[in-house]
């Protein structure tokens, strides 16, 4: 157990709000500054701030994560997931504090037919990708004691994503149209909490990257039928979901079409292996749920 506390950026969103949660429910003491106390694209914010006490760890879960808005936005999107990283690391180094940082499957093209490797090269499509790879340079040339997670597809019940975006379309539809030539990893964000919190517990911010999302892999149609597939069975409306092309629905910013990501590194490293995406998917779709009976019930 850590005696100082672990401060939390990005506590808002998705990963670092289910990381707080978690690692508070263990007994660690967590500090979740917003952006109006931490704004990471202000370095006089960040010094203040970070030099204001003594933490056992930085995790930084902030971040630009709108992909196709990075494209016309890059200045901030290169703030945000950059230049604020590197900050961080530089001055966490300085005061001797391990950061755990992550980073995207969208660092990759997706031309490779098979999952990809930490050792892969990356070659990023978009703004987004291109800031996160930069962003993890820094970290790595900045601080020694960093541990890099790459993940991908990113599922939670309350926060912004696919899945929610899928059961708010929902309803009231009778078919969905959803891109069957992408493939990746979905991946709940209380899994990787939890596996931030095994590289805490095992000291492993000693400057490695690894990837971690759930296990298996598919496409954004076959997520999202078995996201219906799950509302159904709660008696949700379950609309038919047909297949599209990329091409049949272009974005500003290019997908990678296949960003798999191998977490053989993680398991063989640090004995970390997470459970199928299609569990995970269940169980925030389950919570999705319950959320919604419970927020009608104060209506
Ligand atoms: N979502 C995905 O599918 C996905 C996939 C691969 C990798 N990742 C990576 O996983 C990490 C977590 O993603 P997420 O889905 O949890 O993101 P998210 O839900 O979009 O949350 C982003 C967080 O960053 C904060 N933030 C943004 N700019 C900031 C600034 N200048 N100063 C301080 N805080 C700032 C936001 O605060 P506000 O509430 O104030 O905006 C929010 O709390 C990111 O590094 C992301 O690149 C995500």
């Amino acid at each position: 157990m850590t005696i100082d506390p672990i401060l939390v950026t990005g506590a808002s969103g998705q990963v670092g709000g289910a990381f707080a949660k978690l690692a508070a429910s263990r007994g660690y003491d967590v500090c979740l500054p917003g952006r109006d106390r931490l704004d990471l694209t202000n370095p006089d914010s960040m010094e203040d701030f970070i030099g204001s006490n003594q933490w056992s760890y930085v995790v930084n879960c902030a971040a630009y994560t709108a992909v196709d808005q990075a494209e016309t936005d890059p200045e901030q999107a290169f703030a945000t997931n950059a230049k604020a990283p590197g900050a961080l690391a530089a001055l966490t180094a300085r005061l001797g504090i391990p950061i755990i940082h992550l980073s995207t499957d969208y660092v990759f093209d997706g031309a490779k037919a098979n999952a990809y490797t930490e050792s892969d090269p990356i070659a990023p499509l978009g703004i987004y990708g291109a800031s996160k790879a930069e962003g993890e340079a820094r970290i790595r040339r900045a601080n020694p004691d960093h541990a890099i997670l790459r993940t991908a597809w990113v599922l939670s019940a309350g926060g912004k994503n696919f899945l929610t975006t899928m059961l708010r379309l929902g309803v009231g539809r009778d078919n969905i149209a959803v891109v069957s030539d992408q493939f990746g990893c979905p991946t709940g964000a209380d899994d990787l909490a939890e596996v931030i919190l095994k590289v805490i517990m095992q000291s492993a911010a000693t400057g490695k990257t690894w990837h971690a999302v759930n296990g298996g892999s598919t496409s954004w149609h076959g997520l999202a039928e078995q996201i219906f597939a799950c509302a159904a069975d709660a008696g949700y409306n379950a609309p038919f979901i047909s297949s599209i092309t990329t091409e049949q629905y272009p974005t500003p910013a290019k997908r990678p079409e296949n960003s798999r990501l191998s977490t053989d590194k993680i398991q063989a490293e640090l004995g970390i292996k997470l459970r199928p995406w299609k569990d995970a998917v269940n169980a925030i779709v389950a919570e999705y749920m319950q959320r919604e009976e419970t927020s009608k019930c104060e209506d």
